[in-house]
Order: structure tokens, then sequence, then C-alpha cells
């Protein structure tokens, strides 16, 4: 099975968030069933630096304002397509900022030209390859299922991967020519979206088949709370979509082989890790669990409610490092929570220190008002770092909560808390300090969770089984 991968970032080449991570670790998981998947992605500095035997397989005279070569070759150990286009990438940093922290007025050219050069590949073959499935993620891939029929390309299977649906690509009417847009589907059946133009949209009503990245975000898109505006097109699409897990790369995330930690394997080989964290930060020894955070400062992820709930989590002896950038003002709150001794806080972004982070920390704390899978509780589970969670989207799916009945059946890997509010947060944390405070309860809750399987193997045999149905239904 040949498949197309379309997305604006791959771990380790070019990563804002989770959508790198699980467009870097897919091709390798699909290649142990039988799929072998190949990604297309802007060639940003970072993937032209990175980029090895690279071979012109396509020129395009105009892409969206310039001419464009497409590479082909190999980087950081992934089988890539590379849209070489200086005037649309050829900008270093962040794949969607410009130096002043504001997304780049051209991004709905820029995308759509990777949707482009997606349909053309799909359509044409590159190298002497042209795959059987075209897989986009997220809206920056939504105009190639507007492209493609164009191109010819009518073997060609589509699915796109909603990562998050609050991201819908929209842009005015205006637009319309420059994004190469067919007029006569500005319609509700097309690309309109609210009397503007979406290329989420596009790519939701045009797929053949949608994912999202676990069960309950599928179901939850369907519903006006998180369907942002689009719950009404899931609903029209609920046929099509499915709901698969992400996993996370399991190499990567190995307590017991971390380049970036003191290993261990096991619940009482992480204390050493929680001393040197403790060190690292200038926390004095405290009673209370330590909580450990790794985010993107935004609404979403529901951080103002950890602050909010400061008070409560050092009252009962716990403490609290955090690693994350965004939002200016949670950026500077944060800042000034950490005159509390037993708080420390680091903005930025930084890939071992999130790593000595999750091995350091008692709890991962992630109260996000949505969160389509996340990642970072993940790793928590990994490392037996016990996720403190809102009961949400991919946060509902991957942790068992110490409720009673979990307890019971002694299953229980963390804590769940609904609605998600600062007064539920603040029950889960109290909850957290007299759990932690039982040892025995404790180290069964972390052996649980380093137990817990949290790699691609399951999810991985679901995309191979979705292509296998889309190329031969039956
Ligand atoms: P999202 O994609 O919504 O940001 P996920 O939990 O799916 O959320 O993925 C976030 C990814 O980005 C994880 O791999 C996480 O470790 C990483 N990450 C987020 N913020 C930072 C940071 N400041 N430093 C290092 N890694 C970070
Ligand atoms: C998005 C979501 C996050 C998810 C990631 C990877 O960034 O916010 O929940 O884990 O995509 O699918």
């Amino acid at each position: 099975m040949r498949v197309l991968s379309v997305a604006s970032e791959i771990a380790p080449l070019v990563k804002t968030g989770g959508l790198a991570d699980v467009t870097g670790a897919l091709p390798a998981a699909l290649a142990g069933v039988g799929v072998h998947m190949r990604s297309l992605v802007p060639g940003y500095p970072a993937v032209m630096a990175a980029l090895q035997e690279a071979e012109a397989v396509h020129a395009f005279d105009d892409l969206f304002g310039g001419p464009a070569v497409l590479l082909q070759g190999r980087g950081a150990g992934l089988d890539l397509l590379v849209i070489d286009a200086p005037h649309l990438y050829g900008r270093p940093g962040n794949p969607y900022l410009g130096p002043d922290g504001r997304d780049w007025p051209d991004n709905p050219e820029r995308f759509a030209a990777l949707s482009w050069a997606g349909a053309h590949v799909a359509a044409h073959g590159a190298g002497g390859w042209r795959p059987q499935v075209l897989h986009g993620h997220d809206w920056q891939a939504g105009f190639m299922t507007e492209y493609l029929p164009r191109m010819g390309g009518a073997d060609v299977r589509t699915v796109l991967t909603i990562h998050n649906i609050a991201f819908t690509g929209s842009t005015d009417p205006g637009r319309l020519h420059s994004l190469r847009l067919d007029p006569a589907r500005f319609y509700s059946e097309g690309y309109e979206f609210w009397g503007g133009i979406s290329a989420l949209k596009a790519g939701l009503m045009g797929a053949d088949a949608l994912t999202t990245v676990s069960p309950s975000y599928a179901d939850e898109l369907m519903t006006p709370e998180f369907g942002m505006g689009l719950d009404g097109v899931m609903r029209h699409r609920q046929a099509a979509l499915t709901g698969i897990l992400n996993g996370i790369d399991e190499q990567a995330w190995d307590p017991a082989t971390d380049p970036a930690i003191l290993s261990f394997t096991d619940p009482a080989g992480k204390a050493a890790a929680k001393v040197a964290l403790q060190a690292e930060l200038g926390l004095p020894q405290a009673e209370g669990p330590l909580c450990v955070i790794v985010s993107r400062m935004t609404h979403q992820k529901g951080l103002d409610l950890v602050l909010e709930t400061l008070p409560a989590l050092m009252a009962a002896g716990g403490q609290l490092a955090v690693l994350g950038s965004g939002d200016p003002g949670l950026e500077q709150a944060f800042r000034q929570a950490a005159a509390d001794p037993n708080v420390a806080v680091r903005i930025g972004y930084d890939e071992a220190f999130s790593h000595r982070l999750i091995a350091g920390g008692d709890a991962i704390l992630v109260p996000s008002r949505f969160e389509p899978c996340g990642l970072t509780q993940m790793y928590g589970l990994r490392y037996g770092t016990i996720p403190v969670v809102a009961l949400t989207g991919g946060l509902a799916d991957t942790v068992i909560n110490a409720s009673p009945a979990g307890l019971a059946r002694g299953v229980a890997t963390g804590i769940q808390f609904a609605p998600v509010t600062a007064v539920a947060l603040r029950g889960a944390l109290m909850r957290l300090a007299t759990l932690y405070a039982d040892r025995d309860t404790w180290s069964r809750m972390q052996a649980n969770a380093m137990a817990h399987p949290v790699g691609w193997g399951q999810s991985a045999r679901a995309y191979a089984d979705l292509y296998a149905r889309l190329t031969h239904p039956s």
C-alpha cells in the first residue's frame, strides 16, 4: 500500500506541537503493517538543511507566485518529498509566524501550495511513485480534495485527519482566485464556511474518509461545544469519520534508555530523577507531589486554571514545575507565580528539559478545555508520572481514573476531572495529594501507568485497515 502524507510539520525536522510528533512517527509505525508512506513537506530552511540524497522529480513553473522544484530524498530517517519554493517557505523559524509573532499574511497560499503539490503527486506521480491514498493532516492539507479532481487521479482515495478543529484555515472570499479555487464550488457543499473560505471545510466535505486522533474527540466534534462552527459538517459526515488514537514514539520516550535523564525501569527508580530535577530547579524537598506541565500556553490548555488553583496545591505541600510558551499574558502570569519557592517556571521550548520534567515529576497536569488526543499525558504514563487530566477528548481515552471503582479493581493510572473548572481541578489536586500520601496505592498506580500501552501498534493497524477498505471496498 502506497500512501502520501501531506502535512505542514514533521518531527524531528519542524515541530510546533503534537501534529509533528504524529506525522513523524506514523511512517515507521505503518511500515510494520505493510504501508509505504512518503511524506510531502514544505521546504522550510530546517527541512532543506536536513535533506539528503535529494533528487529533483518535478518542476512547477508557477506554484502560487513563483517557480518550485519537488525534491525526493531522505531526512531524519524519513522518506520525503520536499517542495523547494523559496518564495513560500524560505523563511526561518516558526513555520506559521513571522518575526512579529503574527501569522504570515500569505499562509492561505503557502499551504494551498502544499495541498496543490500533494494533489499533483497523487494524480501524476513523482519519480516513478504514485500513491493509492492521499492522506492530509489539518487545514493545511484541506484543499487537496478541491484540486485533485481537476488534475485527474480519480483512482486515488483521500483521507483527512483532524488534529485540531479550532484551526479552520479560514480566509476571505476575495482570495478565491489567488487560492486557485473553482468559484462554482463556493457553496455549502464545497469550501464556503460562514460566508468565507475554509480550507478545513473543503477537506471535511471532500475527503473519502475523515479521521481524528481519539474516539472521544470524534464524538465531541459533532457537538456545538467542540465543533467550532463545523459541528454540522461533522454530523453530516459522521459515517465517514473514525477516531484513531495517537501513539507516542516509544523509543524517544523510554525511561530505560532516555539519554536526557537518569534512566529507570520501575517506579522506585524515579526517585533519583525527582531529586535531580528538584536540584536543577532549586526546589526544596517537599512533602507533597511535584506536578509538572509541558505545554503550549493557549486558552485550549486550561493553564489559567492551574494558576487559580496554585494556592490549594501549595497548601497541600505540592510543588509545580512548568515548561511552555505562547500567550504573553499566561507567560507573564506563570513568571510571577514562580516567586513562590515551590514553583519553577521556564518559558521557552526545550526538548531535553521536557524529558527531565516528565521523568522527575510525580504527576503531570493537563487541564485542557478540549484535547483532540494529547501526547504529554501518555509520556507521563510511560514514565510513571501520574496524569491529572480533564475528562475530554484523548485525555478521557488514555487515562483510567482513580475513581472508587478504578481503585477497587486496582486498574487506575491517573486522575480525571470534569467539568473543566478551577473548582473541579482543585478537587482533583486534593485527590492527588491524598493518593500520593498512600504509598501502596500510589506505587500501584505508577506501575499500572508504566504498563499501559501507549505505542502505535493498534492504531497503525487501524490506519492500514482504513486504507485497505478505501482502496478495496467490499
Ligand atoms: P498540542 O499538539 O496541542 O500542542 P500535544 O500534547 O499533542 O499537544 O503535543 C505537544 C507536543 O509538543 C508534545 O510532544 C510536547 O512534549 C511538546 N511540547 C509542547 N510544549 C513544549 C515545550 N515548551 N518544550 C518542549 N516540548 C514541548
Ligand atoms: C493537536 C491537538 C493534540 C493532538 C495533536 C496530535 O495539536 O491539539 O491534542 O495530540 O494534534 O494529533
